[in-house]
């Protein structure tokens, strides 16, 4: 089975798990794209929340889902990127903001929805797919694609 599948019975559990794996990146120092997938409502904002306080700089950040701004860069160490391409609906508006920047520009990169726009889903990524369970909690499954990212995700989530 690829990756690793964490159950989650609340918000704080789940931004315990993002904490994990942002510690894990920042320690890893390659930049990296993650892609958030699962419904409204699923936890992706949730999960960011997470990842983003617990990096140094981060613990006062207000993290909501970038709406005006397409991405928000909030100042952490090392800097992450917030996109979110619920509203994005098109490769044009991700070449308009020039997302190849972004996304491989060195630095640590999470993205809302990255399914919209599967033209532009990078070939090297870490997924996070949410899913409510029976249990009213969320299942969390987060995947790694391309250069050893899954073996990575194991020994950093498992
Ligand atoms: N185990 C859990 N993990 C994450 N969120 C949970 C959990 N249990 C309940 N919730 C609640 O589910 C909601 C998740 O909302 P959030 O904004 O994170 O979702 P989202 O996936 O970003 O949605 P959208 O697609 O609308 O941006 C929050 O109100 C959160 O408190
Ligand atoms: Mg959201």
């Amino acid at each position: 089975m690829p990756g690793v599948h964490v159950h989650t019975a609340t918000p704080e559990e789940t931004q315990a798990l993002a904490a994990r794996l942002a510690l894990a990146l920042a320690e890893r120092g390659a930049g990296v794209v993650v892609g958030l997938l699962g419904g409204l409502g699923a936890g992706k904002t949730t999960f960011v929340q997470g990842f983003v306080r617990v990096l140094p700089g981060g613990q006062d950040l207000y993290v909501t889902s970038p709406t005006y701004a397409l991405a928000q860069t909030y100042p952490t160490q090392p800097p992450v990127t917030h996109m979110d391409l619920y509203r994005l609906g098109s490769l044009d508006d991700l070449e308009m903001i020039g997302y190849r920047d972004l996304y491989f520009g060195g630095g640590i990169t999470l993205v809302e929805w990255i399914d919209r726009v599967p033209e532009a889903l990078p070939r090297e990524r870490v997924e996070v797919r949410l899913s409510e369970s029976p249990d009213g909690g969320r299942d969390v499954r987060v995947e790694g694609f391309g250069a050893g990212l899954d073996e990575w995700v194991k020994k950093a989530c498992g």
